[in-house]
């Protein structure tokens, strides 16, 4: 018997719903909020409000592209944590009255471990899985990490981030460079018209499998200044070249310790997820790497990098087949936990 699943994601500032048929997504549609824009970050407050407004029209939207009667749903899924807590408490709160509504089950979902998943969803153009264990570098606006993935509901942090995270480093790099948020895609944009080599930004010195990267923002904030001092114009003039340095530098702190990662554990399956996984640097970085030490890599499709219901419904489903089932008296977590 086929198994129909809606699943909600509010963890930040998309809203999102997704409508899945076994392995297989019929509808996954993103409402974006264009209101942080120019406040350089998501403001909480105003992501809560936009997650409320926007919520029903998006799972309307979802229930009618999947040409699915929700009477028809087996399950409804949603990301239960970590994020922000008003926009988490959103799709939490419309998740469990739904399930209650219906009287279907309730599948709460861990947004990071959502985005590891989102690999196994089903898609002609790449078949391949990756076969357990494999490593996932996840990398998004509020984590990094490496995971160490023994099976569905088996994963490890192997290394994270001791301060920011590597999609901050884009945004906050960007946001100083006088680009609005999010800055990731606008770096990644105009990092492909520039000299990745142009500015030497240091690396930082972290012992084991961690990450760091508030060094690299005052690095770029304290260049700037000197820079500017002589060119009130030096940004615009070398924007290509800023941002080509930018993210080469944060691939190669992500890549350096991804190597290190493979060769302690032996593990030569190697997976990226999270929002910055859509960055056009990084994706060849792990094809270049693949082609280097064999590596088998697996990068997921775009619109399964940043946020999207699409990876919770998968994951949901992978919980209903363990019948692994929530109850209304949940409550929404904001910080990462295993
Ligand atoms: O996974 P995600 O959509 O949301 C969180 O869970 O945080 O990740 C969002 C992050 C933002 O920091 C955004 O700037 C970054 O992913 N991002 C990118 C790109 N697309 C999104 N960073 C670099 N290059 C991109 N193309
Ligand atoms: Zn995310």
């Amino acid at each position: 018997m086929d198994t129909y699943i809606l699943a909600i994601e509010s963890s930040c500032d998309d809203t999102s719903a997704a409508v899945l048929k076994n392995t297989k997504i019929l509808a996954n549609v993103i409402a974006n909020q264009d209101v942080h824009k120019f406040y350089g970050g998501v403001v909480p407050e105003l992501a809560s409000r936009a997650h409320q407004q926007n919520i029903i029209p998006v799972i309307h939207r979802a229930l009618d592209i999947a040409k699915i009667n929700k009477n028809q749903l087996n399950a409804v899924a949603f990301t239960n944590g970590p994020g922000l807590l008003g926009s988490l408490l959103v799709g939490a709160s419309f998740a469990k009255s739904f399930s209650m509504a219906l009287n279907i089950p309730l599948i709460e979902v861990n947004h990071m471990h959502a985005h590891i998943l989102a690999h196994f969803i089903d898609d002609p153009q790449q078949p391949k899985k990756p076969e357990f264990p494999f490593l996932c570098l996840t990398v998004s606006g509020g984590h990094t990490q490496i995971m160490l993935i023994n099976d569905y509901f088996d994963m490890k942090v192997i290394g994270q981030t001791i301060d920011d995270a590597a999609g901050e480093a884009f945004d906050k790099t960007a946001k100083i460079m006088g680009l609005p948020y999010p800055g990731g895609p606008l770096i990644d944009k105009w990092a492909k018209e520039g000299n990745p080599h142009a500015i030497k930004f240091p690396h930082p010195n972290i012992p084991g499998l961690d990450f760091s990267f508030s060094g690299l923002k005052t690095s770029v904030l304290y260049f700037l200044r000197d820079q500017l001092k002589n060119n009130p114009d030096y940004i615009e003039q070398n924007k290509a070249d800023l941002c080509a340095s930018v993210q080469h530098t944060i691939i190669e702190i992500l890549m350096k310790k991804l190597r290190k990662a493979a060769k302690e554990t032996g593990i030569n399956h190697v997976a990226i997820a999270g929002g910055v996984s859509a960055n056009s640097g990084l994706r060849n970085a792990m094809v270049q790497e693949k082609e280097k030490s064999g590596w088998d890599v697996y990068i997921p499709k775009f619109e399964y990098s940043t946020d999207n219901a699409a990876m919770i419904a998968i994951t949901g489903y992978f919980k209903y087949l363990n019948k692994d089932f929530a109850n209304q008296q949940l409550t929404p977590f904001t910080r990462y936990s295993e």
